[in-house]
């Protein structure tokens, strides 16, 4: 049997400000195996981000995780310090932010920062360190890695320096990485570069890994199952071939036919889906794609709960209620 590695249950955060509370995640559970990618999809502001910070514990400012448990090898990382997170924080657990330029600090150079982040984590002498960072470096396509150790980060391209934060993240060798949006900012040759190499790491390291992206399109090529994330919670999970092949949810269908084609076969037209996502600082009643659902019925005034097609597949809405969608069309 798969084992979970970590188990998020029902996850509730929210902003506070002024004007009230805005509830970003709404009740999220998920479980990540042991070596497995798994991708959390969603448009902007869907809950993604705030869902991977709050797994490490990085909800910061006006933000605060109001309900629910992080299980990471059998412990609540909800229950731990600061200075117990701290160690938990790059030796178990990585993050690739979503913002890379956070991640490296320019006025050190690219070497000095990972081997920094080795000697803290692993106590190795300054040389081992080195010796370590350049095989990193080597590791994750940076060429000719022993001169690319002085390096500032502004001597390095976009994608150089995205692969030199992943080699960063996985340094200490993590069991679970979170990969927030790692290729968005770079051009489509170097995004599929860094897929690979993800892809071969956890080949390699068998390392765990969240993969946060906005593109159905990387998922397909990359994931093992997906979750699809919409108002703070998740429309529907699976494993990739049934959200791509039998997807339960009309998000989940919308988002699939606005997808672009990468076969270079004939342009088909893609189909936004219309309208926007709801506003997390009012009262969500009900299904909260309910305003942009094409097949939206009386019911869906109520928040629908979930619906299974197997084991491993789920979605959240009232036309898997097998009652309701005869009684629909008993209707017409
Ligand atoms: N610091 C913050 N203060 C107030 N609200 C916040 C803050 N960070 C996030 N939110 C709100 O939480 C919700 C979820 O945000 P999140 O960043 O998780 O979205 P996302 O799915 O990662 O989107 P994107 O694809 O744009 O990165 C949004 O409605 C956002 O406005
Ligand atoms: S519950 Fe209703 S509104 Fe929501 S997705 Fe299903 S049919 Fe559409
Ligand atoms: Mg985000």
């Amino acid at each position: 049997m798969e084992e979970s590695l970590l188990e998020i249950k029902d996850l509730e955060v929210s902003f506070f400000n002024n004007s009230g509370e805005t509830k970003a995640i709404r009740g999220v559970s998920f479980d990540v195996k042991q070596g497995e990618i798994l991708g959390l999809v969603g448009e902007s502001g869907s809950g993604k981000s705030v869902t991977s910070l709050s797994i490490m514990k990085l909800i910061k400012g006006t933000g605060r995780i109001t309900k629910g448990k992080i299980i990471y090898r059998g412990e609540n990382l909800l229950n731990k310090s600061e200075k117990e997170m701290m160690k938990i924080r790059g030796n178990d657990i990585a993050m690739i932010f979503q913002d890379p330029m956070t991640s490296l600090n320019p006025v050190f150079t690219v070497g000095n920062q990972i081997s920094d982040v080795i000697r803290r984590h692993q106590g190795l002498s300054k040389s081992e360190a080195k010796e370590k960072t350049i095989e990193m470096l080597r590791m994750v396509g940076i060429p000719s890695p022993e001169e690319r150790y002085n390096n500032y980060p502004h001597e390095f391209s976009g994608g150089m320096r995205q692969r030199a934060i992943i080699a960063m993240a996985l340094s200490c060798e993590p069991d679970l990485l979170i990969a927030d949006e790692p290729t968005t900012a770079l051009d489509v040759t170097i995004q599929a570069q860094i897929l690979e190499l993800l892809m071969d790491l956890k080949e390699k390291l068998s390392t765990s890994i969240i993969l946060i992206t906005h593109d159905l399109g990387v998922v397909a090529n990359t994931c093992t199952r997906v979750i699809v994330m919409y108002g703070g919670l998740i429309m529907e999970e699976g494993k990739v071939e049934d959200i791509f092949y039998a997807p339960l949810h009309p998000y989940t269908k919308g988002l699939l036919q606005s997808l672009p084609k990468r076969d270079g076969g004939e342009k088909e037209r893609l189909i936004p889906i219309k309208g926007n996502p709801p506003n997390l600082a009012a009262e969500i009643k009900g299904c909260p794609f309910a305003e942009r659902c094409p097949y939206v019925m009386d019911i869906c005034g109520e928040e629908p709960k979930y619906y299974y097609e197997g084991k491993d597949h789920r979605a959240m809405c009232w036309l898997l209620d097998k009652s309701i969608s005869e009684k629909g069309e008993h209707n017409e």
